[in-house]
């Protein structure tokens, strides 16, 4: 073989192994989603169907299970008498009628209830009152959830299983939270032993490695979660201010002469690329497979925050091998925006709009799947 040819092909055999190398090395969202068992891009109803049912109830859930979202979301606390249950605030009085029925103890944290007393708040009506439009008579008495409930739900429709995407809230207040939902999960079926086969793309989501994908905004939360289940797939949720990440100005609402916290929040940003930067590699060096970021929408509201999913955030997450699922987006132009600027999933209070927008619309109305429930 003359020499120039075998030079040739050595050197040729090195540029494609160089190829090949930086090939294996690209960040490949997709794949690595894939790989945890999770849809990508994923559809995470946003305390279930919460734009078309009460938050929370199993009118929410069982419209989003039943509309093909791929995770339930839930905010997860412990009642006085130690039972788990799903509300977003720490307090009762927006989403039931405490008010009317415990009035000495309305603003108590819901944490200071038993199941029992819990159980006799009907958390349905404020929906109907709040949402005139969107009001059915059968949320009126709609009941708190227990998790044990909620998997319920998971699991009711032969059809369709989603997952669940639980979220420990404030879990300060509730020490050893973190056993007391693996203990759970546990007794459910729903944790997947660490040493079990990967995952098979053939299954549904609530059915293979990605059933349960655990979120917090809480780093200490984050390690004991970690601690005790290793294998179930965890994401830590990132904001700017206390807690979280630092911001470039240290200016607060009241004296920023903004009109609302949405405009406010939109001229936020991190620090400096480096602090946001730290909280990704804190994540991930805590075993998380993803971070949970916000972001800034369009029409401004009260679940606009900051936009923390911009390209270079969303590829520096990617880089290290991490996935972005943004919170909670309900309009296609934010839809668009957003899975543009490169993120993986998206918790949304519509999981009709984003099936659709995914070009995954769901078999029945909404109006059909809640009136199936007998909503
Ligand atoms: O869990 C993601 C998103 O839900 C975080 O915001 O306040 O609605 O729990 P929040
Ligand atoms: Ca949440």
């Amino acid at each position: 073989m003359p020499a120039n040819f075998s030079k040739s092909v050595l050197l040729l055999s090195l540029l494609l192994g160089l190829g090949q190398a930086q090939a294996a090395t690209e960040p490949n969202p997709t794949a690595l989603a894939a790989s945890l068992g999770i849809p990508h891009p994923a559809v995470i109803a946003h305390r279930g169907a919460s734009f078309d049912a009460p938050e929370s109830t199993a009118a929410a859930y069982k419209t989003a299970r039943d509309l093909g979202a791929d995770y339930l979301e839930m905010d997860l606390q412990r009642s006085k008498d130690g039972v788990l249950f799903a509300l977003h605030d720490n307090k009762l009085q927006r989403t039931t009628d405490v008010a009317t029925k415990f009035p000495e103890r309305k603003d108590s944290p819901a944490n200071a209830f038993t199941l029992a007393e819990l159980k006799t708040l009907d958390a349905g009506s404020w929906f109907n009152t709040a949402y005139p439009d969107r009001a059915r008579p059968a949320f009126v008495g709609l009941k708190i959830l227990t998790l044990d409930e909620i998997i319920d739900i998971a699991e009711g429709n032969p059809l369709h299983k989603p997952g669940l995407y639980i979220e420990t809230k404030e879990p300060k207040q509730f020490p050893g939270i973190e056993r007391d939902l693996k203990d759970k999960l546990q007794a459910r079926g729903w944790l997947i032993p660490a040493d079990s086969k990967p995952a098979n793309s053939e299954l549904a989501v609530g059915q293979g490695h990605g059933k349960v994908v655990l979120q917090t905004f809480e780093k200490s939360s984050l390690e004991l979660l970690q601690k005790e289940m290793p294998q179930v797939p965890k994401v830590l949720l990132l904001w700017v201010g206390e807690g979280s990440i630092e911001p470039e100005s240290r200016v607060s609402f009241a004296d920023s002469g903004e009109q609302d916290k949405a405009a406010y929040y939109a001229k936020q940003q991190p620090k400096d690329k480096a602090e946001f930067q730290q909280w990704i590699d804190y994540a991930k060096a805590q075993g998380a497979i993803g971070t949970g970021p916000s972001a800034a929408l369009t029409q401004g509201g009260d679940q606009s925050y900051t936009d923390l999913v911009k390209p270079w955030m969303n590829q520096y997450t990617h880089d290290q091998g991490m996935l972005v699922h943004v919170y909670t987006v309900d309009d296609a132009v934010d839809y668009q925006k957003v899975m543009e600027a490169g993120v993986d999933g998206i918790f949304t209070n519509r999981a009709s709009e984003l099936l659709k927008f995914y070009k995954r619309p769901a078999a029945a109305s909404v109006g059909q799947v809640l009136q199936n429930n007998g909503f």
